[in-house]
């Protein structure tokens, strides 16, 4: 029997996916707690306080610059100034607060006009911020054009790292082998064309993907690959431009080598840097 290429791709990205999810939820021993986790919990902390630690978590950990800049458009996403006050006119039935909290946990229940739906879920990995963190820079938000009236109880219980994957989910290997995904980025896959990535290519076509492993979850940069226009286009690229052929021409082994050098890309250059 003959199977197209591309659905036999998508099987084994399956396949990966599903081991992927196998070990992330059988091998919680292994997940390390982000160093600079931050704990608000119990604490007596005033609404400045949290503002400053919330103002943190976005230039930081947060990862939120890569995408978003206040008071200037970023490339991936709307700039957030003023979204304190813009934020209680976004949905109706949803008061600023609500709105935020939703923005960051659930991403793609509302997309700002204009914008596709690429934003990961705050608390989950790559980015996976834990509750107080949520709480801190949920306030941030809220400060910039709005109220500060948010309390920790304000943010689910369910939200934030889990106990069972958090932050390290994102740092397990894939089987596959960055080296040799790397030659398929900048030879046969032909990437490098339009895309830099860490020390190698400066083709300004499509986004630097330098960082995209900070910001993106695996599933995300798989799907762009087989099925670039099905993930939404970047805001201020061109759509259509990536091509939609890599499920047919690159095979599974170089797919699953070339996913594996792209979840290498955590490069520290600042937010500039991902343009
Ligand atoms: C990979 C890029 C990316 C990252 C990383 C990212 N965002 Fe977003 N964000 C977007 C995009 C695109 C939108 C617009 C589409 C939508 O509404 O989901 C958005 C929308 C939002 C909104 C709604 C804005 C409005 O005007 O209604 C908020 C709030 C927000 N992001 C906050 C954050 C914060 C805080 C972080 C860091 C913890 C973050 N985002 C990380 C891409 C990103
Ligand atoms: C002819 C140019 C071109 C080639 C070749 C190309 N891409 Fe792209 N790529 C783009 C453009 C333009 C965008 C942004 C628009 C969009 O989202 O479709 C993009 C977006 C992406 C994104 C999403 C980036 C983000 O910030 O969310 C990823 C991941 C990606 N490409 C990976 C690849 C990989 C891996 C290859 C090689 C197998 C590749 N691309 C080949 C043009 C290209």
């Amino acid at each position: 029997m003959r199977v197209p290429v591309l659905v036999k791709v998508s099987i084994f990205a399956l396949a990966v996916m599903g081991s992927y999810t196998y070990y992330a939820n059988s091998i919680p021993q292994i997940q390390s707690k982000p160093p600079e986790e931050l704990s608000l919990e119990g604490g007596n902390v005033t609404p400045e306080q949290l503002v400053k630690a919330g103002e943190e978590i976005f230039k930081g950990k947060g990862t939120c610059e890569i995408c978003h800049r206040i008071g200037q458009k970023g490339t991936r996403a709307p700039d957030l100034a003023g979204v304190g006050g813009t934020a209680a006119k976004r949905k109706s039935g949803t008061n600023a607060k609500a709105y935020i909290i939703e923005s960051l946990l659930d991403p793609g229940a509302h997309l700002v006009e204009g914008y596709p739906n690429i934003m990961p879920k705050v608390d989950r990995p790559p980015i996976g911020l834990n509750r107080s963190e949520l709480w801190a820079l949920t306030a941030f938000l809220e400060s910039m054009g709005g109220t500060v009236d948010v309390k920790l109880d304000d943010i689910p219980k369910s939200a934030g790292a889990p106990a069972t994957g958090g932050g390290g989910a994102a740092a397990l290997k894939l089987p596959g082998d960055p080296k040799a995904g790397q030659a398929v980025f900048g030879g046969k896959g032909g990437c490098i064309a339009c895309h830099k990535a860490g020390a190698i290519g400066a083709s300004p076509v499509g986004p630097d993907l330098s960082q995209i492993a900070k910001i993106q979850t695996p599933e995300y940069i798989m799907g762009k690959i087989l099925s670039p226009g099905a993930m939404g286009t970047v805001s201020g690229y061109p759509p259509n431009v990536m091509p939609p052929t890599f499920g047919q021409s690159l095979t599974a082994r170089e797919y699953i080598d070339l996913l594996s050098f792209l979840l290498t890309l955590k490069g520290e250059g600042g937010p500039s840097a991902a343009k």
